[in-house]
């Protein structure tokens, strides 16, 4: 998603401001622009598509000065081109704008009624328009802002550069998030801290309705009308992105393999030494709840299904499951003894920061379980279960996914103890079995050349389709949303026994059909909907153990076997050739895997 990166400073700024704009590219943008004070005045570069044809152009007309700001873009408003590029500017001022003016069709009337004309499609050129408006009425640059800050609606952290103004930046929020780093060389600020940290030693993250004033010596924090705001520098506590991709291709490799020791992170952290759960976990009041209600997108909430699962199967707590983008819009009754919870990767999601705002209105107690724990949503849910997955590069959301499981599994175990479904000692059992899961994951991930070989027949494909029955289900849903998200091949996922339902008329021999089938109750069931696929042609892929693989041998073009494992943890291992299988066919196929076209690694806008 857009990303913001400004700086107000006593050197020379543009390597910095284009390091900024690198170290927020992994959120995923289309255009990318920088504007500055040179000795010429305000001055920008912009230009579509990848950072390179950025620095390309700063390379044959370059631009020098001490205070500037840097955007990407990520096309909302308008196609990725260059006119609708950031910063948008006035002679007078440039912005660099995250989240959405939502009123900007009235304010672009109104602007245009005045004389000003648009270069771009976007909602984002109606605030440096309008800041030059109240210039040209004779308002201080301050007052010029605080005045456009008044008239905007929506969500947005701005960064704006006067001309005649040239050791300032101003810099403002309303709900969208912006930092501000410190170091001696001056101030930076970043929508992202992760793109602060080698450049600040203190940060501060600016609160809704924060408007900053800043010279490479001075901030000042005051509201949008101009009352003073205290807000303190603390150490910033970021991780860079773990020391690069440490000689793996991509970071979305290097995050599957780091799934053992997120696991074992997370296990150290909610296990106490003592053998005892952490607080956080066992102060939750799971007892009194009839209902659990869980909100998510896209992979999270693949992970929601999954602990729907568990929490009905294991702790007998009925479920419901939400997209937050439909949860935020319906009418739903909030019973008093519900809880909401809500999982995201970056917390900032924003369907699903909404419909955390939506039930808290509705006065549901809320829980969210966020990697990024200096999140909105980490901050606006009653409670927060951090996740241990470390900062996630990919845009293919890997080791967090498996961490939500992870820590679902442990929230469903501290559930069904408190509700009396299970003894001490079969929590016990249940977290001893959760114990094996990293080194089960290890030996895993020493074998793909299986997987690679499927990899292989597969990348020609044009389509495919993934089973599963029961808890399989949702690791089809997101086996098949990885393969879409980084090979673009259209991918379809199913509950196994609803194939006939329609699904089963596209199966021919052109149709890779990726089943999961762990062995358990359900594994018959399963076989009998691989042998309608084989009966039309469809080429199996099976995932299974060494017994189903052999059962279902006659049927099977392709078998990956799986070790054997207690059913409870089998959602954590089996999502893992799901993973690696998305990853190598997307590599035999050449597409730009950590940064899938059209993606965005957290979705901020609606
Ligand atoms: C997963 O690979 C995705 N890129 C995407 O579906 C993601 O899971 C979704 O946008 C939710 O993000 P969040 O977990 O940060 O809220």
């Amino acid at each position: 998603m857009c990303g913001i990166y400004a700086g107000v400073t006593n050197h020379s700024i543009t390597t910095h401001l284009i390091d900024g704009l690198n170290a927020l590219s992994y959120r995923g943008y289309d255009s990318a622009g920088i504007a500055l004070i040179s000795k010429q005045g305000l001055e920008r570069r912009r230009a579509k598509g990848k950072l390179d044809n950025l620095t390309g152009l700063l390379k044959q007309t370059p631009l020098e000065g001490k205070v500037g700001i840097a955007h990407t873009r990520w096309a909302t408003h308008g196609k990725p081109e260059c006119r609708n590029a950031h910063p948008h500017m006035t002679l007078e001022v440039a912005v660099a704008h995250n989240g959405i003016i939502e009123n900007y069709a009235e304010l672009r009337k109104e602007l245009e009624a005045c004389g000003f004309g648009f270069e771009s499609e976007t909602d984002s050129e109606t605030i440096p328009l309008l800041i030059t408006c109240y210039l040209h009425k004779g308002m201080t640059q301050c007052e010029a802002i605080q005045n456009t800050l008044a008239r905007l609606e929506g969500s947005f952290a701005i960064v704006a550069l006067f001309d005649n103004c040239p050791d300032q930046l101003f810099a403002a929020r309303q709900g969208s998030p912006l930092v501000i780093g410190h170091s001696d060389a001056g101030f930076y600020l970043s929508s992202d801290e992760n793109a602060l940290i080698d450049k600040s030693d203190a940060i501060c993250h600016m609160q809704d309705g924060d408007l900053a004033r800043i010279t490479h010596n001075r901030l000042i924090i005051t509201d949008f009308e101009g009352n003073i705001r205290k807000r303190v520098m603390t150490p910033s506590y970021a991780i860079s992105e773990e020391q690069g991709k440490q000689g793996y291709r991509h970071y979305m490799l290097k995050e599957i393999y780091q799934q053992p020791a997120v696991i074992q992170q997370t296990l150290d952290h909610y296990l106490q030494e003592d053998g005892t759960l952490h607080p956080d976990l066992k102060s939750l009041p799971m007892e009194s709840l009839c209902r659990l209600s869980i909100v998510a997108c896209g992979t999270s909430s693949y992970a929601g299904v999954v602990a729907k699962y568990w929490m009905e199967e294991i702790a007998g707590l009925p479920v419901d499951i939400d997209i937050a983008s439909e949860y935020r819009y319906r009418n739903t009754p909030y019973p008093p003894q519900q809880m909401a919870l809500f999982i995201s990767q970056s917390g900032e999601t924003a369907d699903t920061l909404a419909a955390l705002r939506h039930a808290s209105k509705g006065g549901q107690q809320t829980l969210s379980l966020v990697n990024v724990t200096n999140s909105s949503m980490a901050s606006e849910s009653d409670r927060m279960l951090p996740l241990l997955a470390g900062q996630e590069i990919g845009v293919a959301s890997t080791k967090a996914f498996t961490a939500q499981l992870a820590t679902l599994l442990l929230l469903t175990l501290v559930t069904a103890r408190s509700n009396r479904q299970i003894t001490q000692l079969q929590l016990q059992q249940h977290l001893n079995t959760l114990n094996t899961v990293p080194r089960l994951m290890d030996d895993l991930l020493n074998q793909t050349d299986t997987i690679r070989n499927t990899a292989q027949q597969l990348y020609r494909s044009e389509h495919a389709t993934y089973l599963g029955r029961g808890i399989a289900y949702p690791l089809a849903l997101e086996g098949a949303l990885k393969l879409k998200e980084i090979s673009y091949i259209h991918a379809q996922a199913y509950p196994a026994g609803e194939l006939k339902h329609g699904p089963i008329a596209l199966i021919d021999e052109r149709m890779p059909v990726i089943i999961i089938a762990p062995p358990g109750p359900l594994f018959s069931k399963t076989l009998s909907n691989l042998r309608e696929v084989h009966a039309r042609g469809g080429n199996i892929i099976l995932l299974s153990n060494q017994a189903g693989i052999d059962q279902a041998a006659d049927f099977t073009d392709t078998a990956i076997v799986m070790p054997e494992m207690d059913a409870l943890i089998q959602p954590l291992l089996y999502t893992l050739p799901l993973q690696l299988l998305a990853y190598y066919v997307a590599l035999y196929k050449g597409t730009d895997i950590d940064q899938p076209r059209n993606l965005a690694k957290s979705v901020t806008v609606e």
